[in-house]
Formats: C-alpha cells, structure tokens, sequence
C-alpha cells in the first residue's frame, strides 16, 4: 500500500510516474538498458531531455529570450551562483526576508556584494510574506530576490512584485500554478518537492541576463555556459531528467497549470478549512499568505504534537512532522499528493481532536 506521504522533500511523486519509470528502469524502450546506462549525448537520452526542456515551456507558456536549465548543487548552490553571475562590483541587490530559506540566500549574497534587505518579515509569528507595499527598494538595483513559497513556514507569496529583473527562488512551489514567466529575470527550483527526485536544479533565465557575468567566473558556474551547452557542458543527471519529464507529461494530462492550480487550491483550502474550524488546531501562517503547498499548525501543547504525529503515522498518514528548528506539524501537499489523503487526514484531525481535545 503507498503511504500518503508529506514529506516536505523529496516528495512524493506520481503513482503512474513510479509505475511508468518501474516498467522500463531494466529496458528503455527495447534498448536492452536503462535510460540511466546510456551516455548524455546518444539519441535516446537527448530525446527525453528536449522533451522535458519542450514540455517545462509548454506548461509555462515560456516566451522566446528565456532558457531552460537542469543545473545541479540544488536550490543552495543557486545562492552564490546568482550574485556571482548578476551581481555587479558596484551594484546593490535587493533581497526580501521571509523565513528560513530566504535568509540563507540572503547570507549567500553577503558574501559576494552588497545586499539591501528591501523587506523583512523572517522573524514574525503568525508567519508570512512581505506586502508589496512595504518593499523599500533600491534604485538601479541589480535584481530583487524573492523567495515564493517559505517551505518551513508555510507562507506564499499570491501576487509577485513588479520588477526589472525579479529572481524568484521557487523551490517549492514551482509547477504548481501558472506563471507569466516574462515578469521575472530567473527562477530557480530544486527538483525534488513539486518537480521529480532529487539532483537536479530547474533554472529559466532570461538569456540576455547571462551576458553581465565578469569574466572571473570559472566556466563551470556560468549561466552563459549552460545556455550555449543546453545543459549539457558536463553530464546531466540523465535519471533525474528522465523522471521530471515524465512529471511534465503527467501534469500535461491533468490539464496542465491551471488544471493543477485548481486542485493544488482545492486541497489546501479543505485543510484549512479543518484548521479554522476547529478552535483545537491554530495555522502557523497569516491567512492571506498560507501556502497551498505547505500546511503549517500548532496543537495546544507539544506534547500533543509529538502524540499527534505517532497516531497519523499508524493510520498511514507519514510525515506529519514540522521542521526541526520550528516544530508544530506540517502538511506538504505538492502536485502529487493526492486529494484522498487530505480527506484521510481531516478524518483523522476530527478523531484526534474528539479523543484529545
Ligand atoms: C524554498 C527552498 N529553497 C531552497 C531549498 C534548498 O534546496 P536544496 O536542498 O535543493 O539545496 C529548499 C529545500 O527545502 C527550499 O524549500
């Protein structure tokens, strides 16, 4: 039986996905080998990887001047590489602090070049995101960084702020609603929440964008190199390619963004619906910023937390359990969780509050 899995990643990931790469892990299409054995560079691999590069555009309705990268070194590695690439001797970037994992892009940026923290909401409790109105932003600034969804916390930003050149760290909400690709500069996301299993980076950059990048850089850390090489200046990891594009295909049949937005809005609302309703469960997240990814409460005492997680894995519900440097309970409810086991852990949250509360 599968576990509804809530892990805040890696992740679960589709049923039919598993079962699709299963079938053919020993004998890629009747190549005698695993999509896994065979060079980056041969004729089968090449047609996965532009298909999944194809399909990341297609989904996103990627406008012409913007490339698709798989990179690797994860969402981390994408911290020191964007100032590295974007930040120039006597620039400023504008970062916005809205928890755990925006701080540590912020404190990548420190490092390399000047950095204005144009909101800062990292500490609050309830948790969230910054408004727009209160960014205090720098003029002629190299770019503004924002992180979209706060994974620990469970805060999201709804609405994206103008800018000439806006990064988003997307690690853990990318692919799950539609996008207008053309308001950002770069978008990066670690693969293994919403896109596929571990190992590889998701980038889309404006092209145009690489081309700032001081000739200090080694080749390797270049954005310019990947876009001139698609991705292909050292080996790719070809499985983790592999898999991200048969999510792509599987999120194509479920009528693509919006289709998945739809349900991805679904799904968050009933858990907090069951959160609000209840007067035992209290969200971690301003309401207006809740993420639709990441679910976030608090019991009334930690006791009751640690009780609550042992009894929801019994009943098949895993991990349930928050970030260790902020306790509570959290949901992750990607793409690929499926709608059942919200409806298993409200059934549950009612059962749990009925004995305890
Ligand atoms: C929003 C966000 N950014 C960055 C990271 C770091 O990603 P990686 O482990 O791929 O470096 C994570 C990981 O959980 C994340 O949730």
């Amino acid at each position: 039986m599968r576990a509804y899995n809530f892990s805040a990643g890696p992740a679960v990931l589709p049923e039919e996905v598993l079962k699709e790469a299963a079938a053919e892990l020993v004998d890629y299409k009747g190549t005698g080998m695993s999509i896994m054995e065979m060079s980056h560079r041969g004729k089968d691999y090449s047609a996965v990887h532009d298909e999944c590069i194809a399909n990341i555009k297609e989904l996103l309705n990627i406008p012409a001047g913007y490339s698709v990268l798989f990179m690797t070194g994860g969402a981390s590695t994408q911290f020191p590489l964007i100032p590295m690439n974007l930040l120039g001797k006597d620039q400023t970037a504008d970062y916005t602090n809205s928890g755990a994992w925006a701080k540590k892009a912020i404190e990548a940026a420190k490092m390399l070049g000047n950095v204005n923290i144009a909101a800062d909401c990292g500490k609050e409790i309830p948790t969230r995101v910054p408004r727009l109105d209160e960014l205090k932003l720098t003029d002629g600034a190299a770019y503004l960084h924002i992180t979209s969804n706060e994974t620990i916390s469970g805060a999201q930003w709804k609405e994206f702020p103008k800018h000439d050149c806006l990064i988003a760290d997307m690690s853990s909400d990318i692919l799950s609603r539609p996008l207008n690709v053309a308001d950002f500069g770069l978008i990066y996301a670690g693969a293994q929440k919403n896109l596929g299993p571990a190992g590889i980076t998701l980038v889309i950059i404006k092209d145009e964008l690489a081309e700032k990048c001081p000739e200090t850089v080694p080749t390797i850390f270049r954005y310019k190199t990947h876009i001139d090489e698609n991705s292909l200046y050292n080996t790719v990891p070809t499985f983790p390619v592999y898999m991200l594009c048969l999510v792509t295909r599987w999120l194509k049949a479920k009528g693509g963004l919006e289709g998945m937005q739809k349900i991805n809005v679904e799904k968050a609302a009933k858990l907090y619906d069951a959160i609000d309703s209840s007067g035992f469960y209290k969200g971690t997240a301003v309401p207006e910023f809740r993420s639709d990814m990441n679910v976030t409460w608090r019991l009334p005492t930690e006791e009751l937390e640690e009780l609550f997680i042992k009894e929801a894995s019994k009943q098949n519900l895993k991990t349930l359990k928050g970030h260790r440097s902020v306790g509570g309970i959290r949901a992750s409810i990607y793409n690929a969780f499926p709608s059942e086991g919200i409806d298993a852990l409200i059934a549950f949250m009612k059962e749990f509050e009925a004995k305890n509360g």
